[in-house]
């Protein structure tokens, strides 16, 4: 048997890329899915995809930048499974620009969905965790964590407070028995480049993602820190495609 089958896991941003894309990894090794975002009829086809090859999921429609509605998710998690063994905050969004172009809306945005949505997920699951001496936090930040470049200030920013963040986590809270994991992706064929509102920039950065490698592969690394013994804690990857650079 897998040490995912059971598990009671929540993720963010299940409704496109990564975060579906672990949903069915982690749904096809028996894990109990509660999925995460705001476009529902795509929830509903994934909790349906699950479901039709034999998983389990529920899904709640959540805006992670909202603290009361993340609240209200780890409580729907724990009245229809009873407990929450994983929290995957992958929710993001990734509006490049230059600074000088003074995008303050997606600054903004940024920062309350990269950084407060994965603060306020952590906080929703904490106590229960901390509770049960039990628990998997994993929070997805990027090759943008790691390194900066022209455009990527903002972006990159919150995702180094996302290292930030989960590294303080980890340090006081492996006492209490509960492990987290840093994921950071390189170049992943999904729909994040959607936003960036630049035209000119959006095709420079969509020319760089013609190396992207398809978000399974993530899921895959998602799945490998969650089957760990317990007394076993990944926590940090990078996952690029071979041939990038950056
Ligand atoms: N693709 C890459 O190359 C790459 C590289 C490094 C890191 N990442 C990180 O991977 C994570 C997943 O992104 P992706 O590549 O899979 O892109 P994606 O396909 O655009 O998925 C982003 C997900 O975040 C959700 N989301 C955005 N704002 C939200 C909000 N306010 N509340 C709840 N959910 C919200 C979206 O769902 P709704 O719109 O339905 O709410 C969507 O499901 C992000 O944190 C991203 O920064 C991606």
């Amino acid at each position: 048997m897998s040490n995912i089958q059971d598990k009671v896991v929540i993720i963010t941003g299940a409704s496109s890329g990564i975060g579906e894309a672990t949903a069915k990894e982690l749904a096809s090794k028996g894990a109990k899915l509660v999925l995460a975002a705001r476009r529902e009829a795509r929830l509903q086809k994934l909790q349906e995809a699950i479901q039709n090859n034999g998983g389990q999921a529920v899904y709640k429609v959540t805006d992670v930048s909202s603290h009361e509605q993340m609240e209200e998710l780890a409580d729907y998690a724990l009245k229809e499974f009873g407990k929450i063994d994983v929290m995957v905050n992958n929710a993001g969004v990734m509006p490049l620009s230059p600074v000088h172009e003074k995008k303050i809306k997606e600054w903004d945005l940024m920062v309350d969905v990269n950084i407060k949505g994965v603060l306020y997920g952590i906080a929703a699951v904490l106590p229960t965790m901390r509770e049960r001496r039990e628990g998997h936090i994993i929070n997805v930040s990027s090759i943008a964590g790691h390194l900066v470049f022209p455009a990527s200030s903002v972006y990159s920013g919150t995702k180094f407070a996302v290292r930030a963040i989960t590294e303080g986590l980890r340090r006081e809270e492996c006492i209490n028995n509960i492990r987290t994991t840093i994921v950071s992706p390189g170049s992943i064929d999904t729909e994040l480049t959607a936003a960036i509102s630049n035209s000119e920039l959006k095709t420079a950065i969509n020319e760089v993602m013609k190396i992207a490698i398809e978000p399974s592969n993530i899921a895959r690394a998602i799945a490998f820190a969650i089957e760990q013994p317990a007394d076993v804690a990944i926590n940090e990857m990078i996952i690029r495609p071979t041939i990038q650079e950056l």
